[in-house]
């Protein structure tokens, strides 16, 4: 999970150090907004439609695209991700789905495939955390024919996703003040707006007709302590919490463990929080 002030500049490492944490704790949260993604282009694509996941993560897009392809008995579909450990997860949740449907690793920035050779390329909660975004939006509208369908997903602000409030909102009052003034600001933050989605990847990319979607999900662990121990893991928030000495990490750990237990009620009782985010839809000029 990534909703975290920071910039987004995680290697292929942490990604693959975070791989298994993440499809366990909060891929049931994104697999489901993937396979929303995935149903919101569907009625669009030609029948034998060739799909294209950028950052698939633990697969749960891909798997979504490969199941509408075998349902259709045509089509194939190219899962890619820049952390290996994340592609072999998503190699594994393809191979019982009887479709033409593959991952391979590839840097999102530039991922050399063929121009105009994809229907649609879809991106979870990925080109967002790019260091260099604007590549990320560009390479994946090179991939695209004509009229191929470009959809992303990004977690909206806090004034309208629980999410941003809630986890974040303990970790900034208890890291120390040297890590928090100024306070981090986001990499994407001028992203949680749907203006500012709009207005970035149309800019950068030759991209028309954008339109914005709003899906909700709640977040469900089973512990406060797993949340924690999730943003340790995550390359972004962990950024963070790696900063401190180990004395204030303690002390951190401490205040923002409270919070969350203080919000579900008890270390021992489930963790929710609600989230948001937009889905942009756009047709490649
Ligand atoms: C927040 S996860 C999203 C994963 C998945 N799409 C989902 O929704 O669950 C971000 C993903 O972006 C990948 N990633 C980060 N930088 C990348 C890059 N430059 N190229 C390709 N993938 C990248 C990470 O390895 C990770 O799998």
């Amino acid at each position: 999970m990534s909703n975290a002030a920071n910039d987004a500049r995680a290697p292929a490492g942490a990604w693959d150090a975070h791989a298994d944490d993440y499809m366990r704790l909060f891929s049931p949260l994104t697999g489901h907004i993937a396979r929303g993604m995935v149903a919101l282009v569907q009625s669009r694509l030609p029948d034998a439609p060739c799909l294209l996941d950028i950052a698939c993560g633990p697969g749960d897009l891909a798997v979504a695209a490969a199941t509408l392809c075998a349902e259709r008995d045509a089509g194939s579909v190219l899962a890619t991700d820049i952390s290996p450990r994340m592609v072999a997860l998503t190699q594994r949740a393809l191979q019982p789905i009887d479709a033409d449907a593959r991952a391979e690793v590839r840097d999102g920035q530039d991922l050399g495939l063929e121009s105009a050779s994809f229907d649609a390329a879809l991106s979870c909660f990925g080109i967002f955390l790019f260091p260099d975004r604007v590549a990320g939006w560009r390479t994946a509208a090179e991939t695209l024919r004509p009229g191929g369908l470009f959809a992303t997903s990004v977690w909206r602000g806090p004034e309208s996703n629980e999410l941003a409030k809630a986890q974040m909102g303990p970790l900034m009052s208890a890291l120390p003040a040297r890590l928090t003034n100024p306070p981090p600001r986001a990499s994407w933050a001028d992203l949680m707006t749907a203006e500012g989605l709009v207005d970035e990847i149309t800019r950068a990319a030759p991209l028309i007709d954008p339109e914005i979607h709003i899906l909700d999900a709640t977040l469900a662990l089973p512990t406060p302590n797993a949340m924690w121990r999730g943003m340790v893991g995550n390359p972004i928030t962990g950024a963070l919490i790696a900063a401190c000495t180990h004395e204030e990490r303690e002390d951190v750990e401490r205040a923002v463990l409270a919070a969350f237990e203080n919000r579900s009620g008890g270390p021992d009782l489930p963790f929710l929080l609600n989230t948001s985010c937009h889905v942009l839809i756009a047709r490649r000029a």
